[in-house]
């Protein structure tokens, strides 16, 4: 029998009000003063500030470090640790979406493993020795999932590249999924970091590392973001709550499993065109799903099932699996998701170079088919 493992963080609450318990979780550790990391949009529309009030109410010291950017870089990480080193932080709160929580990761591994404070060291699987400085982690965004994975991914702005480092080490200590830490997002940004968590959840079902436990997680994912993706959009507050769950759910199952080719293929145009990773996994996800259909079992016919797709059980296996693909594309639509790559600034002539930096992501090579530079460039032109 395979072996197959599993890293969760350690505690994690659900539910309106849950920011409350920040406090609570930081006394009982025993922290004395944190970086709270940030960014400045979410403390200039009081969200970030919801989580400080709840600092201050406590008496809890913090220094707040809010430069993050979307799609952030090696010199905000660097940045970060300066800041950490002169706050004299002993743990981290990260409040925002995946920039946010992803760079709190990258802070937190260097702080403890100081050799890799040129943060390029740590793509991939690095062999740091030491867990991060603890982090406590509060998502805005109902889409990466960042507070529940193993991952982080950062860009590398010199090279245009977006990396993606793998490490238990990083993994947040306790999250705190609030839906009311939610609520403000607009519209596109509700969207595309659904349409995110809607690619994590499919690409963590079909990849080749994909077993019994993920598959449970995975499936319950898509049927959350199936039902409540539409209304959540809409601002309704039961959906975002939903939403916010469903995200996560789909975060235990893929930090554990690995992705695919909508992943990597959505890497480099965040570091190309600074495209939101969300909007580029929301674009590419149809594509892919049809490029992989052969390779998927009887995978989409559940995916089908979880979208109401009429006669799904008994429909013929290619019929289905094109339903599927048909449903998450019209998903795409009704939320506003571009359907074009040229909408998103992508130029023909980047495209070969595009293409080898996606074959190299590591996220690659979780696709159920294997695929080569040529294919990804044509899968690239054929929706440009
Ligand atoms: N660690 C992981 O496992 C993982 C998984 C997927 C993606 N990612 C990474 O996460 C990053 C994307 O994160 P994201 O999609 O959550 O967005 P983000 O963190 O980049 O935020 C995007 C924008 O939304 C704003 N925002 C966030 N929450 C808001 C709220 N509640 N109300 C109003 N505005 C709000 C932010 O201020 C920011 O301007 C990418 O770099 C991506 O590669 C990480
Ligand atoms: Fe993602």
């Amino acid at each position: 029998m395979t072996v197959n493992r599993m890293i969760l963080n350690e505690t994690s609450y659900f539910g309106k009000g849950a920011i409350k318990e920040v406090a609570t979780e930081a006394k009982k550790r025993g922290f004395k003063k944190a970086l709270v990391v940030t960014d400045k949009g979410l403390i200039k529309f009081e969200v970030a500030t919801k989580v400080t009030a709840v600092l201050d109410e406590a008496g809890l010291a913090y220094e707040i470090y809010d430069d993050i950017v979307p799609n952030p870089t090696i010199e905000d990480v660097q940045r970060g640790v300066k800041a950490a080193k002169t706050a004299g932080a002993d743990y981290i709160v990260a409040i925002g979406g995946g920039s946010s929580i992803d760079t709190a990761k990258a802070i937190g591994v260097i702080i403890t493993n100081p050799e890799f404070e040129d943060v390029l060291s740590l793509e991939g699987v690095a062999d740091t020795k030491n867990p991060a400085l603890p982090i406590l982690a509060v998502p805005t965004t109902s889409g990466t999932a960042a507070e529940v994975t193993i991952n982080y991914v950062i860009t590398d702005k010199a090279n245009s590249r977006k990396f993606v480092c793998v490490d238990s080490h990083d993994i947040p200590v306790v999250a705190f999924i609030d839906s009311d830490m939610m609520m403000g997002m607009p519209k596109g940004l509700c969207a595309s970091t659904g349409m995110d968590a809607l690619t994590h959840a499919i690409e963590g079902y079909i990849t080749k590392g994909a077993w019994e436990m993920t598959d449970m997680l995975h499936i319950k994912a898509i049927e959350i973001v199936a039902n409540s993706l539409r209304d959540s959009v809409e601002g309704k507050q039961a959906a975002r709550e939903e939403m916010a769950l469903g995200q996560y759910i789909a975060g235990m199952g893929f930090s554990n499993v690995g992705l695919g080719l909508v992943h990597g293929m959505a890497h480099p145009l965040s570091a190309w065109y600074n495209t939101p990773h969300g909007v580029a996994c929301a674009a590419l996800l149809p594509l892919i799903m049809d490029y992989n259909k052969e390779y998927t079992g009887e995978k989409y016919r559940d995916i089908a099932v979880k979208f109401g797709i009429e006669g799904a059980e008994t429909m013929a296996l290619s019929a289905v699996r094109d339903a599927a693909v048909q449903a998450v594309k019209q998903l795409g639509i009704d939320v506003g998701i571009p359907q074009h790559l040229a909408e998103l600034g992508m130029k023909e002539a980047d495209i070969a170079k595009i293409a080898e930096d996606a074959y190299r992501d590591v996220c690659t090579p979780g696709n159920p088919r294997d695929t080569s530079v040529e294919e990804i460039i044509a899968l690239y032109k054929s929706m440009l």
